[in-house]
């Protein structure tokens, strides 16, 4: 039975990282990964012009969690609290008790394994507390730096969407990358 139930919101631990909710005061922080184009730059959301845009945002993903329809984590180190990066999922199929993983890094927080060590975390989360059956990830066909991290995590390609998607003014083209939960 799928679980999707993120009331009260699940806080996850690695060994690094505290991944807790987004909150009001990250502002600044979500501000710097959503108004910087080169971030943004295979993700297909419209720019953040504003710290109310952020905070827009913020309140989105917020909101989507209170209903429980999909949730998001704020990646931080422990001991500091400040959001480095974002990763959650932005969509299920519950039909097919499969879940979407989506994820984002603050450009000077890259390189370090944090994303890594984060989305294991939340691959633990998808399998074993909601009860997914697999995940999916959908990626750019440039976005190198994406497809090595999921392809370090076992997904395989599943399919390649020509034009799939309808954004600033262009059809982008999508690769989906798939985990099936391991079997134990
Ligand atoms: C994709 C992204 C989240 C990766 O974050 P990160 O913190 O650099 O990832 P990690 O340090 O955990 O890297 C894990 C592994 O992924 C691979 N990897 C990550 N970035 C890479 C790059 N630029 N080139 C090649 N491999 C890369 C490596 O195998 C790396 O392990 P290693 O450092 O031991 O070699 C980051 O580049 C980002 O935020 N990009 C912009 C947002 C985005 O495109 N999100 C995905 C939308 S589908």
């Amino acid at each position: 039975m799928l679980n999707m139930n993120f009331n009260p919101f699940p806080v996850l631990e690695t060994e690094r990282l505290l991944l807790r909710n987004v909150e009001h005061s990250d502002v600044q922080e979500v501000f710097e990964i959503r108004s910087n184009p080169d971030t943004m730059q295979y993700i297909p959301r419209p720019l953040a012009k504003t710290l109310d845009d952020a905070i827009g945002v913020i309140n989105m993903m917020r909101g989507f969690t209170e209903r429980n329809e999909r949730i998001n984590w704020a990646i931080t180190e422990k001991g500091t609290d400040k959001l480095i990066g974002i990763i959650g999922y932005p969509n299920f199929k519950p039909e097919g008790h499969r879940g979407e993983i989506g994820y984002v890094m603050h450009h000077a927080y890259r390189r370090k394994g944090f994303l890594f060590e984060a989305l294991l975390a939340s691959l633990d989360y998808g399998f074993n507390v909601m009860n997914l059956h697999s995940i999916e990830a959908i990626i750019r066909p440039e976005n190198t730096a994406s497809i090595a991290v999921v392809e370090k995590a076992g997904f395989v390609r599943e399919a390649y969407f020509k034009d799939y998607f309808f954004f600033n003014d262009e059809y982008l083209d999508q690769i989906i990358y798939s985990l099936i939960k391991p079997a134990i």
